[in-house]
């Protein structure tokens, strides 16, 4: 389960919604982005994939979205998270009102309730829309309304009721009256009603307001006025119907998202050591018992299992994280890492790293498309790609595997209990057998078979007194000069350089 749903959620509606519409061609002028605003993201997710997951689990026999602004992105952002959906093209921007007209005749045959929500409240919950609609079927109303006590609701929709307590209006700020303007219910921008009864006041929208706008929030007055019922539902947590309009609101909702799937996890029985700078994304799951530590951000699809600590300081985007494994400031994308295994600090696991059970990837290590089996250890600074791995093999410091060549990409493979000495370079496609080892500092180019040692370096040469006389009047011809002396006066005689030197 993830920190979003909720048993709740599971109640069937008595009559199954005809149609989910979403609004999403606005503009988003206030976001001042090239990218439309329902496209931005928070908590794993964009506005527009929040306001769907929250709609989705009512099953409606149809999911409209209305694109206009950033049309071609939104469409296909839309075939990648909900390609059932069916994207209706609002052509030019002549507001909410025409938006839902538009989306209405897109589904002519809608059977059951229309679900109308705004793109742009990503804090909405399905248990919060459930009871919108519960609440709607059981009054037998033509149009209820979600709506909400704020304290601060600038620039949002007024809910106008009568003595009695009946919604009669919805009037946009910029078009109330001072006395109007001091009313603290808003409108949400979420409304369920009767097919027909939207479509036929939809088509009298006027646009006689201060923005020139066909307004969905009229169709309210209309109904009203034509006598038939319709309500208001207040929102029981009010950040459920906080909209997103600029990038502050855009930073505001994600610190409530945030805190709210946090809570969700503390409750669980995750401890979080610091609220503030944990972030985790609505998609991903943390068992109980797992422990966040400051600056962690866990992402996308990731799992983390029970036990695991990952932090400080480490983002981890589509992982899976095992049982009682670490994870210490380092980044990981794509990455598995084994139950027990320990990651970091300052390691860069990069997509298709598979860490085995009780393995080790240390200190400024980069690893890609790499298998590491059960308890194998890359210690310290190497970079492996494109590599199988062996259990229980040790990869000394600084080695490379050389995937590389220019211009393609090639395999390297290391056998099980295999010791590869430090600064190795493993010139793939190569592969070192089951238990060999190699010298520090080799290249290796050609296959090494089990149990060999493989080693790769020139043999070394010491041109005795070089620095003295090459490198006169340095200290360090100074330094080797007084060894000298010491060598000397311990009778050791003087080293002196072969006759033929013409080291540079
Ligand atoms: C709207 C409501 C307001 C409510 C608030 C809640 C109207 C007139 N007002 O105001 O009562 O309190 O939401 O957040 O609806 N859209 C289109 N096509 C258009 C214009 C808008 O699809 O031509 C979409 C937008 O993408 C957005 C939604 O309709 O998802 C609402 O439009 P927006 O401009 O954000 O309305 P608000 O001023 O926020
Ligand atoms: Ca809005």
């Amino acid at each position: 389960m993830t920190p979003q749903e909720s048993t709740a959620d599971a109640a069937p509606l008595s009559m199954p919604l005809g149609a989910v519409v979403v609004l999403a061609a606005g503009q988003g002028t206030r976001m001042r982005s090239s990218t439309p605003k329902v496209l931005h993201e928070l908590g794993g997710r964009s506005l527009l994939g929040h306001v769907l997951a929250a709609a989705a689990p009512l099953g409606a026999a149809a999911t409209v979205v209305v694109v206009g602004a950033g049309r071609e992105a939104v469409e296909q952002h839309l075939a990648a998270i909900a390609p059932d959906a069916l994207p209706v093209l609002q052509a030019e921007q002549r507001g909410s009102g025409h938006a839902a007209a538009v989306a209405l005749e897109a589904v002519p045959e809608v059977d059951g309730p229309v679900l109308l929500l705004n793109g742009d409240a990503p804090l909405l919950r399905t248990e919060t829309v459930r009871t919108l609609v519960s609440e709607h079927q059981r009054a037998g109303n033509v149009l209820t309304v979600l709506t909400a006590d704020v304290h601060d609701p600038t620039g949002l929709g007024r809910i106008v009721r009568d003595d009695a307590g009946g919604v009669r209006a919805i009037v946009e700020e910029r078009d109330a009256t001072d006395a109007q303007r001091q009313i603290r219910e808003i409108n949400a921008g979420v409304y369920v009603g009767d097919a027909a009864a939207m479509r036929r006041t939809l088509a009298q929208l006027g646009s006689d307001n201060d923005q020139g706008e066909q307004y969905v929030t009229d169709i309210l007055a209309l109904l009203v006025a034509e006598g038939a019922p319709v309500g208001g539902v207040r929102a029981g947590d009010p950040d459920d119907v906080l909209g997103c309009n600029d990038r502050r609101e855009l930073a505001a909702r994600r610190r409530t998202l945030n805190d709210r799937v946090l809570d969700a996890l503390m409750v669980s029985g995750v401890t979080i050591v610091d609220p503030q700078t944990t972030w985790v994304d609505v998609t991903a799951e943390v068992a109980p018992d797992a422990v966040l530590q400051p600056g962690t951000q866990v992402q996308g699809a990731t799992t983390i299992a029970s036990g695991a600590v990952v932090g400080p300081d480490t983002t981890l985007l589509d992982c899976e994280v095992g049982e009682g494994a670490s994870v210490v400031r380092s980044h990981c994308q794509l990455a598995v890492i084994g139950a027990r295994a320990t990651v970091g600090p300052f390691s860069y696991l990069r997509p298709g790293t598979e860490l085995g059970a009780g393995g080790k990837i240390g200190a400024y290590v980069e690893t890609k498309n790499a298998q590491i089996g059960e308890g194998s250890k890359v210690p310290h600074l190497s970079y492996v790609g494109d590599a199988t791995i062996g259990r229980g093999a040790n990869i000394g410091a600084a080695t490379v595997f050389v995937n590389y060549d220019g211009v393609a990409k090639h395999q390297t493979t290391i056998g099980d209990e295999v010791r590869i000495g430090s600064d190795t370079m493993l010139v793939a496609p190569v592969t070192v057998g089951d238990g060999a080892y190699t010298a520090a500092g080799s290249v290796i180019t050609v296959d090494v078979p089990p149990g060999a040692m493989a080693v790769a370096r020139s043999p070394q040469r010491n041109v005795a007194g070089w620095v003295r006389r090459r490198r006169s009047g340095t200290p360090a011809a100074r330094a080797a000069e007084a060894a000298e002396g010491r060598a000397e006066a311990d009778g050791k005689g003087r080293t002196e350089a072969p006759a033929a030197d013409t080291e540079q």
